[in-house]
């Protein structure tokens, strides 16, 4: 507190950023954030060709096959339907619906898109990256790389057109991270007002 501002009424202190900030969030975020990542789920047609796609390409394990059947009330009809889980180093999954009606996956599988929006992305180590990239041109999978400045990136599309993302951090990756945490609200305010000048400047 302002000792100066408080003896004169007259004079306003002028909180800094870091105060402005915190007045912002205060009572807005939760105590304790969550974990991590738990699963990702998306729909499959066919969960053998899924499998064989991140299983024995990607290198992912199958952790976990689910069979179930549950009462869909948009239909009004029990649905059976088998969920997989393949498994990431902190214990988080991707998950895949496969339902046993072909005309559940005709309802549920994600629309295209322009450019292809949507998709999971993971954190991997350089030589992970490495090793999925051999894959992939082992397998003859087409990929693509970016390079967006603050991580490097691998893309591949699943055989049910779930894009997939592989990032490498970049060296300077705390320093980023501290850069962008701090005007994180700035440029989204900035950017919604209409100033779309990109803040990229090492998207190659
Ligand atoms: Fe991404």
């Amino acid at each position: 507190m302002d000792v100066s501002a408080m003896s004169n009424p007259t004079i306003e202190a002028v909180p800094s950023p870091a105060q402005v900030m915190a007045v912002r969030t205060r009572g807005r975020l939760l105590s304790q954030l969550p974990a991590r990542l738990h699963h990702y789920a998306s729909v499959v047609r066919d969960q053998e060709v899924n499998r064989r796609f991140f299983e024995d390409i990607l290198g992912m394990p199958l952790v976990a096959t689910w069979c179930e059947t549950a009462f869909n009330p948009t239909l009004r009809r029990e649905i059976a339907y088998c969920h997989t889980l393949y498994g990431l180093a902190d214990g988080g999954t991707l998950a895949f619906f496969q339902f046993a009606d072909e005309d559940m996956y005709q309802r549920c599988k994600s629309a295209p898109e322009p450019g292809r929006f949507h998709h999971a992305a993971f954190k991997v180590s350089q030589d992970t990256f490495h090793e999925i990239d051999r894959r992939l041109v082992d397998a003859k999978i087409s990929r693509r790389h970016t390079d967006h400045g603050y991580v490097r990136s691998l893309y591949v599309l699943s055989p049910d057109d779930l894009k997939v993302e592989f990032t490498v951090d970049h060296p300077n990756a705390a320093e980023i991270d501290a850069a962008r945490r701090g005007d994180a609200h700035a440029e989204l305010a900035r950017w919604l007002k209409g100033d779309h000048t990109p803040n990229n400047v090492n998207r190659h």
